[in-house]
């Protein structure tokens, strides 16, 4: 994870570099610098926040046209001071930021040992600009040549930025695994991680390839490959407005995220729900459709949420194209030996598109042959371009940690799937097609009106804020919601949380259940809907309090729960996509009471790009 920030040109850099750290804070807030090119170099760096890091450098010097900055989440060495970005080589010719992992750091970090240098550090980061600078003195060569013999030797994964002080008007860029986006203004050019610092100077961007290395002095840039073959940069245009990663009055990104979920789903549908003509368009799957249509098992895999947008596919895929479909881990899966034939369709889940270990298991995939469809919301981001075919969410940049716009925007795109193939493979009639069409196309509306009662979901959430423990329960489609709701209360409010699919409360944690035991249900009108109704009453029959999660106007469980929280009615098919909203909201304000920081939970980050 880590943010990376880089600016070259005739502007100051400090601000630049500050209000980019501040837009890619969500990659890793444990500790933050930048160095300043300014004859000299200047590093400030401190354990905390970009806040933090502003604040200690009030009176300093922070003049300078070239420089570097970071974000970061720890890996190696605990967040302090010390272990923060950037770092210098020995001799302070060499300063380096990084994301990603040195894995061999350790071994290299004993050669320089062996070659009388020290460190102050203990990361893999300070290893990388001490090797840099031990070749460089070396062979007597240049900068550029140095960081490319030195990438060679290093296993891993970096996004780093570099700057040299006998090379004083040029930064080094470098990517394996780790993102780097370079934005080309007129006479000056930006690097970041994601394209979020960069939107507001310029919409013409390169993202690196991973083995690439950018020379950028303020008015020329060259590409080459770390073997040193010339490459041609290709400038794309960012479709990205400021607002959208502005919080725009909301207290918090995460609010501000719930609410755009009625016109984050409209913009995953554009140009391919089209109600009026009764179809639906999915053009990035195209030209893989005769192998899904054939394919004998889909293999979904992703991480956290995006595992449990996978989880909500399994049903969807089975139920309305008889396709059978397992879900994994994408961590799990890579390590587990899996039996992938080059039959199978392997969709990979994810909001960034960087999730290494989602990486790493479409690897395994494309290497077993599997055909791989991506379902990213980052666009650019390093999954699309790893997959054969795929679906962007079109959500909008999502910042607030904890995911909820991609989770529904991932969830419409793997709802439009099944109906899609089910159809195609001639499983789904004409008509339940339809009215599901029709029924997915409700779901922004619906959405719009659950977000009305928010305040009354508020009221709730002061019963149970200091609640040390919650259980979420439901069945059939609505299991792998109680799993998201468990998962959002514990990563923002860190209250413990489990989900459970609510037939298997009586194998377990039935046991747990007392009068101080918060109990969600969520209980929307479905085939299992009698069933349901049972488990509230075994949960009221022990003192359980239960929050139930509702049809609107469902007097039935009115009556049997201590609180309900309703949605409009809808077919089960969609019903996930409403009830994960009230559960988010319900998250959000125990959080807020809690005093908790919300964008940024502890050791968390949006973007895990270490295993
Ligand atoms: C992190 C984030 C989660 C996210 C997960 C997978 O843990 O905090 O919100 O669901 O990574 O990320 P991805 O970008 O692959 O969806």
């Amino acid at each position: 994870m880590c943010g990376i920030v880089g600016y070259i040109g005739n502007k100051e850099a400090y601000p630049v570099l500050i209000k980019g750290l501040q837009r890619l804070e969500y990659r890793g807030y444990d500790s933050a610098g930048i160095a300043l090119i300014n004859g000299g170099t200047n590093i400030y760096k401190v354990k905390g926040k970009v806040k933090d890091l502003e604040e200690s450098v009030k009176n300093k010097d922070i003049s300078g046209t070239i420089g570097i900055g970071h974000t970061r989440w720890a890996t190696h060495g605990e967040p302090n001071d010390v272990n923060a970005h950037p770092h210098m080589s020995e001799n302070g010719i060499f300063t380096v930021i990084h994301n990603g992992i040195i894995e061999n750091y350790s071994r290299l970090k004993s050669k320089l040992i062996d070659r009388g240098y020290s460190f102050k550090s203990e990361t893999d980061t300070e290893v990388l600009a001490n090797l840099i600078e031990h070749i460089y003195k070396v062979g007597n060569i240049s900068a550029e040549i140095a960081v490319r013999l030195a990438l060679t030797k290093v296993v891993g994964a970096y996004g780093l930025l570099v700057t040299c002080v006998d090379e004083k008007d040029q930064i080094i860029a470098a990517r394996k695994g780790s993102p780097l986006v370079i934005g080309v203004g007129q006479g000056e050019y930006f690097f970041a991680s994601d394209a979020t610092p960069i939107i507001e100077y310029t919409n013409s961007v390169i993202y690196l390839n991973d083995n690439d290395v950018a020379i950028v002095t303020k008015d020329s840039l060259s590409l080459k490959t770390i073997s040193n073959e010339k490459l041609l940069p290709k400038v794309q245009k960012l479709d990205l407005d400021i607002g959208e990663i502005e919080k725009g009055g909301y207290d918090h990104f995460m609010l501000k995220e719930i609410f755009e979920q009625s016109k984050s789903i409209n913009d995953t549908f554009r140009g391919r729900l089209a109600i009026d003509n009764k179809d639906l368009i999915l053009g990035g799957i195209h030209q893989v459709m005769p192998k899904l249509i054939d394919a004998k098992r889909i293999i979904i895999i992703g991480c956290g949420t995006s595992w449990h947008a996978g989880l909500v596919g399994e049903y969807l895929f089975e139920d309305l194209a008889k396709l059978p479909t397992e879900v994994e881990y994408a961590s799990e899966f890579r390590y587990r030996k899996p039996v992938i034939y080059k039959e199978d369709i392997v969709i990979a889940i994810s909001q960034s598109g960087e999730t290494a270990d989602t990486l790493a298991a479409i690897k395994l995939a494309k290497e077993a042959g599997a055909t791989v469809i991506g379902i990213c919301n980052v666009v650019g981001s390093s999954i699309p371009r790893e997959t054969d075919a795929g679906v962007y969410t079109h959500a909008g940049p999502e910042i607030g940690v904890a995911s909820t716009k991609a989770f529904t925007a991932q969830v419409t795109v793997l709802t439009m799937m099944a109906l899609l193939l089910g159809r195609k493979r001639n499983v789904l009639g004409d008509e339940k097609f339809l009215k599901l069409l029709n029924e997915l196309s409700q779901v922004p509306d619906k959405i719009a009106e659950i977000l009305e009662q928010s305040d009354d979901i508020k009221q709730v959430s002061k019963l149970y804020s200091d609640a040390p423990n919650f259980l979420y329960l439901g069945r059939g489609y609505l299991f792998p919601v109680a799993l998201e709701g468990a998962l959002k209360l514990k990563e923002i409010s860190y209250i413990h949380a489990e989900g459970y699919p609510a037939a298997e409360m009586k194998h377990g944690p039935i046991a747990l259940i007392d009068e101080k035991m918060p109990v969600v249900v969520i209980a929307t009108k479905d085939k299992s809907y009698e069933k349901i109704v049972s488990n509230i009453q075994e949960v009221k029959a022990r003192k359980g309090v239960v929050i139930a999660v509702v049809t609107k106007g469902d007097s039935v469980i009115r009556g049997m729960a201590d609180y309900v929280l309703e949605v409009p009615d809808s077919h089960a098919v969609v019903s996930p996509l409403l009830t994960v909203v009230p559960l988010q909201l319900l998250s959000y304000y125990i959080a807020v009471l809690r005093d908790c920081n919300v964008d940024q939970p502890r050791n968390l980050a949006k973007s895990v790009t270490v295993e």
